[in-house]
């Protein structure tokens, strides 16, 4: 079922996607060669809780940490632990905040220090993947129109995307209807955007081959060659216009600004 989004909750949705995105921010300037990924995780809990939010992703589906970090081949839902971050990996960091009682979702792969250059051509190929697959959700396409424009990108630049994880619809839960996969199936996608429909579009791209496991920890989930993997995603509200991004700074409700 598709929950269209009324003013009062699209302005709610706001704030909590402008949150989510500051901490997104700040836990991307944090991160550096040395600290563990629980340490970067502590950090993030530290930083939800200042803006007055809660982690989405911890204990959601019984998930252990506040945010997903994911290491180079790590692709998504990486879980936070002793491992140490090194002077050129590549860390996918996904935050998700509750506010008010709704989300914002938005993730970005950084590269620490400097990476090598397939991992910053995959850094950057993700990226405009992405804004390529925001700029068809405007009302009256539908959701493989986005699809087409994220995947047909990714494999013009001689990457691939992930077919087992998708974007989602996201409000008052994580994880709401419709689907929004970064890749073209026939007879799906047809869903019609509609305003106050309010969709995380998130293509997972990687280096090698799309085929990808999940690890023995029952979360993290790698690239099955091994090959770096990047993710970036925002939230999004569909309108009668241009697309609006909900997970970006400039929202953030004055009240939290200067504290
Ligand atoms: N952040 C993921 C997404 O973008 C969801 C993570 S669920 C969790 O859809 F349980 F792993 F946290
Ligand atoms: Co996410
Ligand atoms: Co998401």
């Amino acid at each position: 079922m598709i929950v269209y989004k009324t003013e009062r909750e699209q302005d709610i949705m706001r704030a909590a996607g402008a949150i989510a995105s500051v901490v997104l921010n700040e836990v991307g300037a944090f991160v550096r060669p040395g600290l563990t990924t629980r340490e970067i995780d502590e950090f993030a809990a530290g930083r939800i809780r200042h803006y007055g939010a809660k982690s989405a992703f911890l204990g959601y589906r019984k998930y252990p940490c506040n945010i997903c970090i994911s290491v180079n081949e790590e692709v998504v839902h990486g879980l936070a632990g002793p491992r140490r971050i090194q002077f050129g990996d590549i860390i996918s960091l996904d935050v998700g905040v509750r506010y008010q009682d709704y989300i914002g979702d938005t993730a970005k792969t950084v590269a620490v220090g400097g990476c090598g250059l397939l991992a910053q051509k995959l850094i950057d190929v993700t990226t405009q993947a992405l804004y390529r697959g925001i700029s068809r959700a405007m009302a009256g396409n539908r959701v493989v129109d986005i699809s087409r424009a994220v995947q047909s990108y990714v494999e013009a630049n001689g990457f691939s995307v992930v077919r087992e994880f998708v974007g989602h619809g996201v409000g008052r839960t994580v994880h709401e209807d419709p689907q929004v996969p970064n890749f073209v199936e026939p007879g799906k996608g047809t869903v019609k955007l509609k305003p106050g429909m309010t969709i995380a579009i998130e293509p997972m791209v990687n280096a090698g081959t799309p085929a990808v496991k999940v690890l023995g920890d029952q979360w993290t989930v790698v690239t099955q060659d091994g090959l770096p993997s990047a993710h970036m995603e925002h939230t999004v509200l569909i309108t009668d216009g241009e697309p609006e991004i909900l997970t970006c700074p400039e929202n953030l409700p004055s009240s939290l600004q200067a504290r």
